[in-house]
């Protein structure tokens, strides 16, 4: 037993040292530096932009399978939702499928989540998962709901263990008027909504003419995503095309901060977005937002990929 002896001696000098610097100084100089200095923050993973094409292109094959669409109502919305929670149960989330009623139609929201942190300070991430009846919603919001999906399973290859609690949802019928993100935030008790540091919003993040807006809702949300494109060297814009248009709204109007990401709809993209981001000026965000033409090609990777990594990044930056 080679080693004993020396452990012995090592835990003698400690004590020692330990001993002598009692009257020394208030700070063990000879600790460990590990063992007094304040956490390390994490740096967020790079989400593979391949998996969350790989999550789209699940959709769009249940888009398929089910008249060409995945609405509120429409078995193509079901078929979305347990493709999702089936992936989040697998990675150890806690999911929970929550039924309201719109147009005389069920819908589901989908919660999940990460187990542990304050969940006093809930740092939360949504997308809509329906899309409207004219076609499969790839872009809108396929690319939302896989982005935030990809993040989650990210949480879990890490294990990410964050200060704050973690909390990912996925929105029915928002094509109808934000109504299951509107049901969500009504359950909630005020206490409840108080607990929910920030919602983040991906509604459209891989538009095949991309601009790259960030919502400009909350300042330190806004900031976050700032700083990560400003590290691409890629200029951003305040998201105007929607205000009020998704399901960060009724989040905002209980009073959570929110922030969020957008890649542009029906708008069409000016010169000056042309220089600055390449793509079509003239032309429309997305062309086929809407259309039956929002299927699985309806999708930029370079912006997906780069809102993906965004998505991941403020995640980890806002929950430690
Ligand atoms: N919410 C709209 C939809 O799903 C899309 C949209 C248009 C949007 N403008 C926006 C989303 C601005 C976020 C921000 O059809
Ligand atoms: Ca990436
Ligand atoms: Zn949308």
């Amino acid at each position: 037993m080679p080693l004993q002896p020396i452990r012995v001696r090592l835990a003698a000098a400690s004590l020692l040292t330990a001993a002598t610097l009692v009257t020394a100084a208030a700070t063990p100089v000879g600790a460990a530096p590990e063992a007094t200095a304040a956490p390390q923050a994490l740096a967020a993973p790079d989400i593979p932009v391949a998996s969350v094409k790989a999550h789209l292109a699940q959709l769009q094959s249940i888009a398929t399978a089910n008249g060409g669409n995945r609405a509120h109502g429409r078995p193509g919305y079901k078929a979305s939702l347990d493709y999702v929670k089936s992936k989040l149960d697998a990675a150890g989330f806690t999911t929970s499928v929550k039924q309201f009623t719109s147009g005389g139609r069920t819908g589901y929201n989908l919660v999940a989540d990460w187990p542990g942190g304050d969940t006093n300070q809930v740092v939360m991430a949504g997308a809509h998962l329906d899309s409207v009846t004219a076609g499969p919603g790839i872009n809108d919001n396929g690319s939302g709901s896989a982005a935030i999906l990809e993040t989650a399973l990210a949480v879990s290859r890490a294990q990410f263990k964050p200060a704050k609690h973690l909390r990912f949802a996925w929105w029915g019928a928002e094509e109808l008027g934000m109504v299951g993100s509107r049901n969500y935030v009504n359950s909630l008790a005020t206490s409840d909504r108080s607990r929910i540091s920030g919602y983040l919003n991906f509604d459209m993040v891989g538009s095949p003419n991309p601009g790259y807006f960030v919502y400009d809702d909350d300042p330190a949300l806004e900031k976050v995503f700032k700083n990560f494109y400003a590290g691409l060297g890629i200029p951003t814009e305040i998201e105007t095309e929607g205000d009020g248009r998704s399901d960060h709204a009724p989040f905002k109007s209980a009073g959570i901060p929110v922030g969020g990401l957008f890649s542009g709809a029906d708008y069409k993209k000016t010169t000056a977005q042309a220089q600055k981001w390449g793509g079509t000026a003239g032309k429309a965000f997305d062309a086929c937002y809407h259309a039956s033409c929002d299927t699985a090609t309806n999708i930029d990777s370079t912006a997906l990929d780069h809102n993906s990594d965004a998505i991941a990044y403020a995640v980890w930056e806002l929950a430690q």
